[in-house]
This record gives C-alpha cells, sequence and structure tokens, in this order.
C-alpha cells in the first residue's frame, strides 16, 4: 500500500508512520511542524521526525501545509494513495479561542481540502479522519453524575459503558475547536454521499510516549513532564474529580488498521480507552507522583475550561461490534510508565543541549 500520513510528526501521525512502514508500505509523512507555532517551542515536534527518519526504512517527508491547497492537490496529482489518515490540526480545546480563524482554516477547511484531493485522485482510498469528543460540545455533562472521593461517575448503570456515538453533537457549547471539527461532518459527508471509504474516528484521550506535551493539549504527557521538571501544574475546576479515558497512540493505529481492511463508508466510532483506562485528575495525579517517586507543584483553579467535560468515557461498543479483532492492548499502567520514560529521555536531552 502507499499510506499518506498527515501530522506525521505528532503523536498519532508518528505512530501511523511507524506502523505502516514496518509493515512494509510506503510511507508519505505531511508535517510542516505546525504544532510549534500553536504552542511555541515545547511544542516543536522535529525531534520525532528525527526520531521517525532514523527508524523507518521506506518514510518520505514533505513539510507541506495541508491549508494549501494547491500544494496538496499537486501531491495528490502527482502519487495515488491507498490509505490516507489525516492527523494533522490544531488539536486544542483552549488554544482555538486565541486563533480562531487559523483553528478553523487548519481543521476545517485543510480537511475539506484532502477530502476533495482524494475525491478528485484517490476515490478507492481508505480515508480516516481524526476527529474529537468535543463534536458532542458539553452535552455529554447532562449524563447525570455521582460524586466520590477522588472522581466523578456515571450515576445510572445504562451510562456506565460511556457515551455512545448517538450522543447530541447540536446545540451544546462545543468551543471553537469542538466547532471546527465539524469537519467530522465533511467527512461523513464524503462516505455517506460520495460513497467513499470515509472513516470518523472521535478521540477521548489519546496519548502515548511521542506527544510533544503542553500545556493546553495532552494531559497525561504534560502532566508526567511538571511532575519530573519539577514545574507548575493548575488544575481548573470541578474539584478535580473530571474523568477522561486515555487510549495508547498504538490502540488508536490498530483501529484505524482495522477499519482501513474492511472500511464501512461514513462510519463514526468512538475512540478512547474505555472505562479500564479512564482516571481523574486528582487519581493521575497521585499515580504519577507514586510513579515518578516526585511531588507534582500543583494548584486549584476554581473555575472549569469552557465547556470542559466532567466525566468523559468513550463507549467502544460499536467499534468493537464492528471490529472484533480489536481490543484495548495497553493498560493505564503500561502508558505512564512508557511516557515516564520519553519524558525522562526528552528532559535529559534539553538539560545536556
Ligand atoms: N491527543 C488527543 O488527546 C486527541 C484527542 C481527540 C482528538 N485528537 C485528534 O487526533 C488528531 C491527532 O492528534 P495528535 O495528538 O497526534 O496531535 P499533534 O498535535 O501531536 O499532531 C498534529 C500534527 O499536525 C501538524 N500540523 C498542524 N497543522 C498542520 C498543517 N496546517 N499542515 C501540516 N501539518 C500540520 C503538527 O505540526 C503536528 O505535528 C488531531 O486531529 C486531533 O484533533 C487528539
Amino acid at each position: 500500500m502507499k499510506v499518506l500520513v498527515t501530522g506525521s510528526s505528532g503523536l498519532i501521525g508518528s505512530e501511523a508512520v511507524e506502523h505502516f512502514d514496518r509493515q512494509g508500505h510506503d510511507v508519505v509523512g505531511v508535517d510542516n511542524n505546525m504544532r510549534r507555532v500553536f504552542f511555541g517551542p515545547p511544542g516543536d515536534t522535529l525531534w520525532n521526525l528525527e526520531r521517525l527518519k532514523s527508524v523507518t526504512r521506506r518514510f518520505t517527508h514533505a513539510a507541506l501545509d495541508i491549508r494549501d491547497r494547491s500544494a496538496i492537490e499537486e501531491l495528490f496529482r502527482t502519487q495515488r494513495f491507498d490509505l490516507i489518515v489525516h492527523c494533522a490540526a490544531q488539536p486544542s480545546h483552549d488554544k482555538a479561542r486565541e486563533i480562531p480563524l487559523l483553528d478553523f482554516e487548519v481543521n476545517a477547511l485543510g480537511t475539506v481540502n484532502l477530502l476533495e484531493a482524494t475525491r478528485q485522485q484517490s476515490p478507492e482510498a481508505v480515508f480516516v479522519f481524526l476527529s474529537t469528543n468535543k463534536v458532542y460540545g458539553d452535552a455529554p455533562n447532562e449524563i447525570p453524575l455521582k460524586e466520590l472521593e477522588k472522581r466523578y461517575d456515571y450515576a445510572r448503570p445504562e451510562d456506565v459503558a460511556g457515551v455512545t456515538e448517538s450522543c447530541r453533537i447540536d446545540q451544546t457549547m462545543h468551543s471553537l475547536f469542538g466547532a471546527s471539527k465539524a469537519a467530522d461532518l465533511v467527512a461523513q459527508e464524503y462516505g455517506r454521499y460520495f460513497k467513499m471509504k470515509v472513516g470518523i474516528f472521535r478521540g477521548g484521550c489519546l496519548t502515548g510516549p511521542s506527544h510533544s506535551g503542553v500545556e493546553l493539549h495532552g494531559f497525561l504527557s504534560y502532566l508526567v513532564k511538571m511532575t519530573l521538571s519539577g514545574g507548575k501544574y493548575s488544575v481548573f475546576g470541578y474539584k478535580g474529580k473530571q474523568v477522561r479515558d486515555n487510549i495508547h497512540s498504538h490502540d488508536v493505529v490498530r483501529a484505524i488498521e482495522e477499519f482501513a481492511a474492511n472500511p464501512r463508508p461514513g462510519e463514526v466510532y468512538n475512540l478512547g480507552g474505555g472505562r479500564a483506562n479512564s482516571i481523574s485528575m486528582l487519581e493521575a495525579i497521585e499515580r504519577i507522583e507514586h510513579m515518578t517517586g516526585r511531588k507534582l507543584d500543583w494548584c486549584y483553579v476554581n473555575e472549569a475550561r469552557k465547556g470542559d467535560h466532567i466525566c468523559y468515557i468513550s463507549n467502544l461498543g460499536k467499534f468493537q461490534s464492528h471490529y472484533p479483532k480489536w481490543r484495548i492492548t495497553r493498560g493505564l499502567e503500561t502508558i505512564l510508565e512508557e511516557i515516564i520514560a520519553s519524558q525522562r529521555g526528552q528532559l535529559a536531552h534539553t538539560r545536556a543541549s
């Protein structure tokens, strides 16, 4: 196969590059290091690009901007792709309010550029779009909750497995980021209307060792980074009992691979770590402190982030029923061990240079 991965120096993109390269496919990566533009030097992904070049065999990289329609058209004119894994994005809920135009151009327009180029030049290709659970806005906060000592949880038995794809996406507060991921709807149309092999994954917290974690994006990675470096961490609202479900980038890419092998045009799937990989802020701090042997310098800000979820657990039932071979292979302990090792390495590298 010839695989195109956008956002190839990012967390999910780089995992996809390595995975498909390891299997002997030709992989083209597109990434212009825009994460550094969004988040400054800590968001720089060049270290990950260098790492990829050293561990892959058939990977080629192009520093294209997905907003640049003619450059994208040219890329698709000169190469025919079998699989497109679209991960390039402005990924932060909070950052979007500072840069609404840029956020929309990258997330919405950039995605349409890629979908249309695929339709024109590689219409038989499978196209996977990494969407977000923020398309549900704060509607998941309407699910009745109970408050436990260190976390919130769903109060009713029927909600225990988490949020399903039938959750409302309209008339809720999404944040501008959740709205620019309206590209989710456009992607569905390329599947349903044009009958292309498009799949949409609505991510919970996607995580792993290759995250260039920054305060506004990459929750576990940034939490570990601050614990190891002695930096200050702020917890916003909900008494620190807000719950996130975390999925390792490897399990995300395995889901993409399963979909690519047997695509269902226009389908939407929630993809997170599920209940077993869910953790609250307070629990995560405690666990990371225990695993690193260091105390985190954190403070509580009594104001939740706008549109933030109180308790979000992805219901994985739909994806698992369509793709029964797929399962979560990395639990929280493994995820945290890998992030800690990676962050220790990155810190040592920064201190040495
Ligand atoms: N990480 C999460 O917790 C999470 C959760 C839900 C959804 N998602 C979605 O999954 C996808 C991948 O997320 P990630 O965590 O790997 O993000 P990431 O920021 O690590 O990677 C995105 C990459 O895209 C590149 N990029 C940004 N704008 C670009 C542009 N205009 N042209 C070319 N490259 C560009 C960046 O430089 C970066 O390397 C995104 O669509 C994101 O919204 C992520």
